[in-house]
């Protein structure tokens, strides 16, 4: 195994604490792909049944992955598609997808003999990485947008006992802090630029794969800081590479509308940061996305696209899911069926579809609520109730 930048090709010893190129390339573990084992089965689904492709040796587990894929059986009958499926990462165990990218993430800062570890965080990775972090035994420092962030975020990294800093400023500029931080302070940095979490985020591509027993046409995810998108295409490619599956996904990107540099990069070919990221999905409010250079390569390499949606849309995507298929997800990742709807003329009736939604509902129940008023209270009589049916 060895780390490589993307852009000039150097290479690096990965007992190094290092997370890029001496060129300011972002970097990407090489694993030794001969060394893998075929345990695509369909059976016994965790994370760490891929632990093969898994560059680290230590564990620190929360019994992450082997979330549900779940068949829309209601919306493809509206949608006049043929096979449409949500892979739901809100079932792992803090309630997003960030726990793959944590398992391993926090695994190597013990490997490389670290106590302390940080991040920037719109929500789910600050959740994350202090449910890891705590179970390793270790110090988190997290720094957050200042009332940008969903309160059941906001409430599982005090309670799982992390340094909770707001900063008065955005995620952009929370990450600019953390990346100082991590070289001058000697804590471990586990935003999405730290390569050993996107090998644990590369297993949504397994799982896929392992879950269905095909590869499907097009995989749609809600893209922020662009490490997912970049980590489940890798999964897919190394599966490729090995020979376990001989056709590849097209990746398509969603992002919201008021905070969609790279949807426009893909149609007007220059990437561009956004100064002033707003949107009501608060985890995907980010405008100058760090992995953007490998999102751009995903979707090329793929043949896949970059879209971006609107509040409302992503708003209706979400009651829309919960109303018909009876799955609760948070703003963000409901923006992956908004795109859906948004490029439905785009993709085949018979193409098989998978969503992925990456953070549960419940973490952002203001933003239901604020958009609901609950009835005045009745008596408690039948006679009462029956008035308000
Ligand atoms: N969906 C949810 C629910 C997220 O929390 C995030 C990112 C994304 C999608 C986008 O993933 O950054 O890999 O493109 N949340 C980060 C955080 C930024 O701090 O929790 P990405």
């Amino acid at each position: 195994m060895i780390l490589k930048c993307i852009e000039c090709g150097k290479e690096y010893d990965p007992k190094e604490v290092r997370y890029k190129c001496e060129c300011g390339g972002l970097l990407e573990v090489l694993v030794d792909l001969d060394k893998v084992e075929n345990v695509f089965d369909g059976k016994n689904i965790t994370l760490w049944k891929y632990e093969s492709f898994i560059p680290v040796e230590k564990r620190v587990s929360l019994n992450e992955g082997g979330t549900p894929l779940y068949r829309l059986e209601n919306l493809q009958k509206e949608l006049k598609m043929k096979e449409l499926y949500v892979k739901n990462e809100g079932a792992n165990p803090t309630g997003s997808f960030k726990d793959r990218g944590m398992t391993v993430g926090v695994s190597k800062a013990l490997e490389l003999g670290m106590d302390k570890v940080i991040c920037a965080s719109t929500g789910n990775t600050s959740a994350s990485l202090a449910a890891y972090s705590a179970k390793a035994g270790i110090k988190s420092y997290v720094l957050v947008p200042s009332g940008k962030i969903a309160l059941g975020k906001l409430a599982q990294a005090i309670v799982y006992g992390a340094k909770v800093v707001p900063i008065r400023g955005n995620f952009d500029d929370a990450l600019r802090v953390v990346v100082e931080a991590s070289k001058e302070l000697g804590v471990y940095m586990l935003n999405s630029i730290n390569p050993f979490r996107l090998e644990g985020q590369k297993t949504i591509a397994f799982e896929i794969f392992d879950q269905l027993g095909f590869v499907p046409d097009k995989v749609i995810l809600p893209v922020g800081n662009a490490g997912n998108i970049s980590a489940i295409w890798k999964g897919f490619k190394e599966l490729y590479e090995v020979g376990f599956i001989d056709k590849l996904p097209q990746m398509i990107g969603i992002q919201a509308e008021g905070a969609s540099p790279l949807a426009k990069a893909f149609k007007e070919g220059t990437f561009k940061p956004f100064e002033k990221p707003e949107t009501v999905a608060t985890a995907i409010r980010i405008g100058n996305p760090a992995n953007w250079k490998k999102a751009l390569k995903a979707v090329e390499e793929s043949k896949g696209l970059l879209e971006s949606v609107s509040d409302k849309e992503i708003l209706n995507a979400q009651k829309l899911l919960a109303s018909k298929e009876g799955i609760f997800v948070e703003p963000a990742s409901a923006s992956s069926l908004a795109g859906l709807i948004k490029l439905r003329d785009k993709i085949e009736d018979d193409e098989s579809v998978v969503l992925i939604t990456t953070g549960h509902g419940l973490k952002d129940p203001n933003i239901i609520l604020e958009n609901f008023r609950l009835p005045e209270p009745i008596e408690p009589s039948l006679e009462a109730f029956k008035e308000v049916l």
